[in-house]
C-alpha cells in the first residue's frame, strides 16, 4: 500500500481481507534488515499494481523508487501488471499517455481501465479494470511461454467502415473477434503488439498497443505508421475492397422525385497486405481470405501476389466459422503445404498461427506449415 492507497482504505481492511500482511513502510520498525524488498522482489511470480494512480506510474516510468511500492517495482524480478485507475482527465494527459508507453515498450503489461462513470461524477476512461479481467490477467503472466518475447508484432482487425455520408456508411460483419485473440495470444506470449483495428466494441487486450480507425484508407496510414522493424504482420481485417468515390459531406435525401433507383460510384480501396508484402515486407505475413469455392488455389494465389508466408482460409458457408462466430473452421496453405484443422475456438486457431509465426521465424527457409 502506498500512503494515498491508505487514505481509500485501510490497512487493517487489507490485511483481513487477504489474510496476509501488507507492506506499507519503506524502513518497517523492527525489521532487522533493511533489504527486505530485494527479497520480496525475487519471490513473487508476478506483481500487479491494482489500482494504479497516475502518480505511482510516473513514479515508476521514471524509475523512481521512494516508498515500499516504487523501490519494489525497481527491484522486480518477475512480471509486472498494472491496472490504472483514475480521472479520465488525468488518464488522458500527455504525461500520463507517455507514461504508458514507457512502461509497455519495458514489457510492462498494460491492463486498461474501463470507461463508465468515475468517483468525481465525470464519465470517461478511468475505471478499474474489471476483477475477471484482472485475474485472467494475471493467469496469462504466470503461465507465459514467451517464444516471441522482444518480437515485434502487427496485427489488424476487425471491419472498415466507408463513409458514404455523415450518417451511412459501407460495412461488413467482421467483428475482430480473430485480430483481437491473436493479439491477445502474441502478447501472452511475450511479443509486443500493435493491433490495429476498425470499429470494434471488444475491450483491448492486457499489453497490446491499440490503435483505432475507421476506413480502409486509414487503416492503410496506420499500417504505414507502424510498418517499420516490424518481425510479423497478421492481417485478420476485413478490409473494404471498394469506397464510395466520395463521401457526401451532408446527408443524402429522398425526395419525391427521387429515381427509384440510385447509383453509389465506388473506387478501390489500397491493398495493405500487398504494400507490405512488396515494400515493407517484414520478417513473417500472414494473410486471411474468405472463399467458399476453389479455397487452396484461390489462396495460394493471393500468397504469391501479395508474397505472404501463410495465408489463413475460411468458409463462411460452414456452421461455426468465419464472422461473429466465437470458433473457426480454417485451413492453412502456406507455398508447399495445405492443412486442414477441426472447428476449434479463435483463440485455439491464434495460438496455430503463432506456432507457424514462431517456427518461421526460427527457420525462415521453411515454407511448409509444419503442423
Ligand atoms: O484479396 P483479399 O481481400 O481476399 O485478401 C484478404 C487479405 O488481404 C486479408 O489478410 C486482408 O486483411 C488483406 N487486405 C488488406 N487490404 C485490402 C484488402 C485485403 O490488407 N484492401
Amino acid at each position: 500500500m502506498t500512503e494515498s492507497a491508505s487514505h481509500f482504505i485501510t490497512e487493517l481492511t487489507l490485511a483481513t481481507l487477504s489474510r496476509a500482511p501488507v507492506v506499507r513502510e519503506m524502513f518497517p520498525e523492527g525489521a532487522s534488515r533493511g533489504t527486505w524488498h530485494i527479497d520480496l522482489a525475487g519471490w513473487g511470480d508476478v506483481m500487479i499494481i491494482a489500482p494504479a494512480s497516475a502518480n505511482t506510474i510516473a513514479k515508476i516510468a521514471c524509475g523512481l523508487a521512494d516508498n515500499a511500492l516504487t523501490a519494489l517495482v525497481l527491484a522486480l524480478r518477475c512480471p509486472l501488471l498494472v491496472a490504472p485507475a483514475m480521472d479520465v482527465d488525468m488518464y488522458r494527459h500527455p504525461a500520463t499517455r507517455r507514461n504508458l508507453e514507457l512502461l509497455e515498450e519495458r514489457n510492462v503489461r498494460i491492463i486498461p481501465p474501463e470507461a463508465g462513470e468515475l468517483a468525481s461524477g465525470l464519465e470517461g476512461e478511468g475505471r478499474l479494470a474489471d476483477l475477471q479481467v484482472l485475474l485472467d490477467a494475471i493467469g496469462r503472466a504466470m503461465d507465459v511461454e514467451a517464444d516471441l518475447a522482444g518480437k515485434s508484432i502487427l496485427v489488424t482487425a476487425g471491419p472498415t467502415y466507408e463513409d458514404i455520408d455523415p450518417v451511412r456508411y459501407l460495412g461488413n460483419r467482421s467483428t475482430g473477434k480473430m485480430g483481437f485473440a491473436l493479439a491477445a495470444a502474441a502478447a501472452r506470449r511475450g511479443a509486443r503488439v500493435t493491433l490495429i483495428t476498425g470499429p470494434s466494441s471488444i475491450s483491448t487486450p492486457p499489453g497490446v498497443k491499440r490503435v483505432d480507425v475507421r476506413s480502409a484508407e486509414e487503416m492503410f496510414e496506420a499500417v504505414k505508421a507502424a510498418a517499420d522493424g516490424l518481425d510479423v504482420a497478421i492481417m485478420a481485417a476485413a478490409v473494404a475492397d471498394f469506397t464510395p468515390v466520395e463521401a457526401s459531406p451532408h446527408k443524402l435525401k429522398k425526395s419525391p422525385d427521387t429515381k427509384k433507383t440510385v447509383t453509389l460510384q465506388l473506387r478501390r480501396t489500397p491493398d495493405i497486405l500487398s504494400w507490405l508484402g512488396k515494400r515493407k515486407r517484414p520478417r513473417v505475413l500472414v494473410g486471411f481470405a474468405v472463399e467458399t469455392k476453389d479455397m487452396v488455389d484461390e489462396a495460394r494465389r493471393k500468397l504469391r501476389e501479395k508474397n505472404a508466408d501463410l495465408f489463413v482460409v475460411n468458409n463462411p458457408l460452414e456452421e461455426g466459422s468465419a464472422f461473429a462466430a466465437d470458433t473457426n473452421k480454417v485451413t492453412f496453405v502456406t507455398e508447399d503445404e495445405v492443412k486442414e484443422f477441426e472447428r476449434q475456438s479463435k483463440d485455439r486457431v491464434a495460438d496455430h498461427i503463432l506456432d507457424f509465426v514462431a517456427r518461421k521465424l526460427e527457420k525462415p527457409e521453411n515454407t511448409g506449415t509444419w503442423v
